[in-house]
């Protein structure tokens, strides 16, 4: 299966400068040159307020979409009222990055072309899991990742389920 990304699939750094720029775009009133600007709005890059060894805390994210913190290998997805931390790297292998598919709205990784769900569940591929959580807690308005504690769907499934942050 082959899936093209047509505008920006941000997770290295340069597509990530790339979607920076169409997001700012927008957001200056550019918007009616994007296609679909709500879904081009719903990615954009991010970075910790503070980091304390391996915690790492962000601003919750205001709105549904999905942020990246590419220099910590971290991906904030905002999915309805839930927020989840996600590795970036893909848990086939191990050694890929996975890129963000603005117009279906998933993960794509582009060695063996294995999608995942905004939340990091598996949707198709060769992965036997979904996409890796770090544990999470909120404070304040803010979300603490910690980057030391990574859990796999498979080897550790109710902490999986448990990463997570609900916004009220
Ligand atoms: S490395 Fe990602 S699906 Fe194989």
């Amino acid at each position: 299966m082959t899936r093209s990304c047509k505008t920006t699939c941000p997770i290295d750094r340069a597509r990530f400068l790339r979607t920076t720029a169409l997001t700012a775009l927008a957001g200056l009133g550019g918007s009616a040159l994007l296609a679909e600007p709500a879904l081009a709005q719903s990615v954009g890059t991010t970075a910790p307020a503070q980091s304390r060894g391996k915690v790492l805390t962000y601003a919750l994210p205001a709105k549904e979409g999905v942020l990246i913190d590419a220099g910590n290998g971290v991906i904030l997805a905002r999915v309805k009222n839930t927020v989840y931390a996600l590795s970036v790297i893909c848990p086939h292998r191990a050694t890929t990055t996975l890129e963000w598919l603005p117009d279906t709205r998933e993960f794509h990784c582009p060695k063996h072309d294995a999608l995942f769900q905004p939340d990091g569940e598996l949707i198709d591929g060769r992965p036997d899991r979904a996409m890796d959580r770090y544990a999470v807690h909120r404070a304040g308005q803010s979300i603490a990742v910690d980057t030391a504690a990574v859990f796999q769907q498979d080897t550790a499934h109710d902490a999986w389920s448990r990463a997570l942050v609900t916004i009220g």
